[in-house]
């Protein structure tokens, strides 16, 4: 079974103003447990493709099926983590953010609070169950993001640039956890970043997007054993050609926070 098929997706948004594309003819697969990132310039339609896969937007043309399933609405087989720190809920601990969906599946409480913590020590979290979203940091908060969208388990964990609002030595951080929680539950996962070298640590291949209506212009399988050593004259190898495929100088790359350097 092919955990993820994109076929032939195009999307338009109608606003006041007549419609506008969001992304043109997309068409990928992904094997099981494989880490896909998706690069591409702003407004290209990264998270209009990432929404259409999590079921938040219905293609206007082609499919995407899950494990052979059609998707149609959001689904427990996928889990998604978002940019923004506001995407937990306030009024609930960490604790109880992690066991939201399994508490929406049913499970009873004593199978939740384990699976739950399990999940926060996945992430390091073990220390801060009890914490509230508020008195937790904006890295504290995506790997509570994160533990809560593993929690039941989805065969999928779809992320729409994540870590984009964290400070440079945070997102460091963040992406080694994510590299060793990936590395432990072998998810299938599509992870949305224009920051060329966290795909390039993360990926095992990167999807590159063109410029808005986009579509696919490229698919690159990264062959570097992990972990990736982003000073290695692969990874800037890698690196260099990447960026150049987004039409951006390897020069520029220093200004965009880039990993580990
Ligand atoms: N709700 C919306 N209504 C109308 N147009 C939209 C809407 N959301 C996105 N678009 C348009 O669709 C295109 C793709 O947007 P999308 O947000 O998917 O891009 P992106 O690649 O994720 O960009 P970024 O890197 O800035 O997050 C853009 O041109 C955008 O203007
Ligand atoms: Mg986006």
């Amino acid at each position: 079974m092919v955990p993820i098929e994109v076929n032939d997706v195009s999307l338009v948004y109608d606003t006041p103003a007549g419609t506008v594309p969001g992304v043109k003819d997309v068409s990928f697969t992904i094997d099981a447990s494989q880490f896909i990132c998706i690069v591409g310039p702003s407004g290209c339609g990264k998270s209009t493709l990432l929404n259409c896969i999590a079921g938040f937007l219905n293609p206007a043309a082609g499919e995407i099926r899950i494990d052979g399933k059609k998707v149609d609405g959001h689904g427990m087989d996928r889990g998604v983590v978002f940019q923004d720190f506001a995407q937990l809920f306030p009024w609930r601990t960490a604790l109880g953010n992690v066991s939201f969906g399994l508490e929406m599946k049913g499970v009873d409480r004593d199978e939740r609070d384990k699976v739950a913590r399990e999940q926060l020590r996945l992430v390091k979290l073990e220390k801060f169950v009890d914490a509230y979203p508020h008195h937790l940091s904006g890295g504290m908060q995506q790997r509570v993001a994160i533990a809560r969208a593993l929690a039941y388990n989805p065969s999928v964990l779809l992320m729409d640039e994540p870590f984009a609002a964290l400070d440079a030595l945070t997102r460091d951080d963040m992406q080694r956890l994510l590299a060793d929680v990936w590395r432990e539950t072998r998810k299938t996962v599509v992870y949305v970043t224009h920051n060329v070298a966290e795909a390039v640590y993360l990926a095992d291949r990167v999807l590159v997007m063109t410029p808005h209506p986009g579509t696919l212009k490229l698919d690159m399988p990264i062959a570097l054993p992990r972990p990736r050593d982003p000073l290695s004259v692969e990874f800037l190898e890698y690196q260099k050609e990447l960026l150049g495929h987004l039409g951006h100088n390897a020069a520029d790359q220093k200004t965009n926070g880039n990993a580990h350097s």
